[in-house]
């Protein structure tokens, strides 16, 4: 092979990689600080909670999953996926906004 075409490669896995990234929204920082949200969740590996992953893969073609994720994220709701239910907000951190919550939820969506 010569150095054209390894170029080329290398190249093309980039622009691979970064096509198969781009459709995840950039972390909330502030947000997913002050709600605590990595103290039980981790992007890819179940710990306290289902992964971030996980949560977007069983919810990718559930159409109504955005907004009952909201809602269930300021208001709580029961558990889905064990006997844990997950904390209220004010037990998180502070009060959620409903425009707090869709930001979260689209980033959560997103992994
Ligand atoms: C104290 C631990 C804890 C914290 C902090 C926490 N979670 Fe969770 N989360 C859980 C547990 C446990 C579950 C599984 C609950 C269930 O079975 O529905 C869960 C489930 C979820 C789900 C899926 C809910 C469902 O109905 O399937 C989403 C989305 C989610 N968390 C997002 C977040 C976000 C975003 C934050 C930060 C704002 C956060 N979590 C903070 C423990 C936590």
């Amino acid at each position: 092979m010569n150095i054209l075409s390894r170029s080329c490669l290398a190249a093309c896995a980039v622009f691979v990689l970064a096509a198969s990234t781009a459709h995840a929204e950039p972390e909330p920082t502030a947000l997913v600080d002050q709600q605590h949200c990595m103290f039980c969740h981790t992007r890819d590996a179940p710990f306290l909670a289902p992964s971030f992953q996980q949560i977007a893969e069983r919810y990718r073609n559930v159409p109504d999953a955005q907004f009952m994720l909201e809602h269930k994220l300021r208001l709580g709701g029961k558990a889905h996926w064990g006997d844990m239910a997950m904390p209220l907000p004010a037990d998180r951190g502070g009060p959620l906004s409903a425009e707090d919550a869709h930001t979260l939820v689209q980033w959560v969506l997103s992994q």
